[in-house]
């Protein structure tokens, strides 16, 4: 009988060990785990690394943000396959971090964001480069269109209008953000884009608070 507990005491010693090997083997793959999803996530927004902190950057790819409004807008619209989650418009003043949450959807999916200066620019002319921007915003999966609202005549509305309507039908999700408030969206560009996007989507208020000041 003495010699099972003389057994015992290595035996256990091996299974601790291995259990440990495992939990350290496990360890080490959930690392490398994680920094491959972080890799994907750097690569996919850092031609847009400029438009945000490298502080944010950082953020973005740990999936490390505080919870804004405009966060939690694109959360919602994101988790939704519902048709009448297709377009989301972020409204709101400067700073309330829709770029940022923007970003933060980019990092998780294929898509591209463009300003609404290149999406004008590209709808109001013929040549090559022109062509491909179009064709490009039309097919990517998930589009930000960032910084509407600051062309003084039409020719912004007008563009987004044909974009607008290239992208509708289809189960690819368009994200929109602009300085302007709802009211002020709502009677600065046609109705007919104005309807197109709230039947499949909507415009929503990000609220006025200016992180950047809080720095
Ligand atoms: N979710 C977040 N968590 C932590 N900080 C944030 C978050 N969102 C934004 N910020 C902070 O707020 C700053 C401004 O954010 P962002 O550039 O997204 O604002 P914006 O609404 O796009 O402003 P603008 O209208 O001027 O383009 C960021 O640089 C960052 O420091
Ligand atoms: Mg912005």
């Amino acid at each position: 009988m003495g010699e099972p507990v003389r057994l015992a005491g290595p035996l256990a010693e091996v299974i601790r060990a291995a259990q440990e090997a495992m939990g350290e083997h496990e360890d080490q793959v959930r690392a490398d785990l994680e920094r491959d999803s972080r890799e994907r996530r750097a690569e996919r927004i850092v031609a847009h690394a400029k438009l945000v902190t490298s502080e944010d950057f950082r953020r973005i790819v740990r999936d490390d943000l505080a919870e804004t409004p405009a966060l939690g807008w694109v959360k919602r619209f994101l988790a939704s396959s519902s048709p009448r989650a297709r377009f989301l418009w972020l409204a709101g003043t400067t700073g309330v971090g829709k770029t940022v949450a923007c970003l933060w959807a980019l990092a998780g999916r294929p898509g591209r964001l463009v300003t609404a200066d290149q999406v004008r620019r590209a709808y109001g002319q013929e040549h090559d480069e022109a062509r491909a921007i179009r064709n490009y915003v039309e097919d990517c999966g998930l589009l930000v269109i960032d910084d509407v609202g600051t062309a003084r005549d039409e020719s912004e509305g007008r563009a987004l209008f044909e974009l607008v309507n290239a992208r509708q039908g289809g189960r690819r999700k368009t994200l929109i953000t602009g300085n302007l408030d709802r009211a002020t969206i709502a009677s600065r560009y046609d109705q007919r884009l104005l309807a197109r996007v709230q039947h499949s989507g909507g415009i929503v208020d990000c609220g006025s608070n200016d992180l950047r000041r809080r720095v």
